[in-house]
């Protein structure tokens, strides 16, 4: 039993989900956990041990021996792997598509979420991701899915990209439409709104009121 609620907020690429779990967490007091990091972690760890991404036995061997650690270096959350901090080279478009593509594993999914259980344990945490709802928590104490119109998605995707400019927006859109199919098409937990979860559209929303609408139905959070 939990004595502080856990928070997931579930999506398609580019939908927001990693501003708003920020800001949620930082406004509520919690930790936020970006499970898509941890998939990029697995591609980027794989294609440095010359594991393919699309071989499901040795991934998952990755996957479980990940040496990952999320720290805040002056202000900013960063990822380490093995003690390096990989935080730009895993939002590298070749990742984005790695990751997409080590996730559809079973062997790749279950070491991941083994891993986010235990580092959610003790609640008071946002988690962030594609099935943190419908598979790592489905008892969470609250479950958001946020979606925006696929041009939209691109947009802001396109400004998170590493480096800056290094791919046009229909690069951008050809990609995030690439793994909305495949991320949603695959076997083993494809994304979907998890049940009873509250659906947010942020096409036309700003920041704030996506994380308003939000702390609004947190419980044990005061209301605004
Ligand atoms: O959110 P993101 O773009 O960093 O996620 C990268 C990829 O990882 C995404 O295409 C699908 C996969 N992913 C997943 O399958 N399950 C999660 N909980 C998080 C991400």
């Amino acid at each position: 039993m939990r004595s502080r609620p856990v928070v997931t907020i579930d999506g398609p690429s580019g939908s927001g989900k990693s501003t708003v779990s920020k800001r949620l967490a930082e406004a509520a007091g919690m930790i936020r956990i970006d499970t898509g990091a941890m998939y990029r972690a697995v591609a980027l760890a794989a294609r440095s041990e010359g594991v393919s991404w699309g071989d499901p036995v040795p991934l998952g061997g990755v996957a479980r021996g990940l040496d990952l650690s999320f720290r805040t270096v002056a202000g900013a959350s960063r990822v380490f792997l093995s003690g390096e901090d990989v935080s730009d080279a895993i939002r590298a478009p070749e990742m984005s598509m790695g990751a997409s593509a080590v996730s559809a594993h079973g062997p790749v999914r279950e070491a991941l979420v083994a891993k986010q259980r235990e580092m959610a344990r003790e609640g008071g945490v946002v988690l962030e991701g594609r099935d943190t709802g419908t598979v790592v928590f489905p008892d969470a104490e609250a479950k958001f899915f946020l979606d925006a119109a696929a041009a939209v998605r691109a947009r802001r995707r396109q400004l998170e990209i590493s480096p800056p400019g290094a791919q046009s927006f229909e690069e951008v859109l050809r990609d995030v439409l690439r793994r909305d199919v495949q991320d949603s098409t695959r076997e083993h937990s494809p994304l979907r709104v998890a049940d009873g979860a509250v659906y947010i559209d942020s096409t036309t929303m700003t920041v704030d009121e996506v994380v308003g609408e939000m702390l609004r139905r947190l419980p044990g959070v005061p209301r605004g």
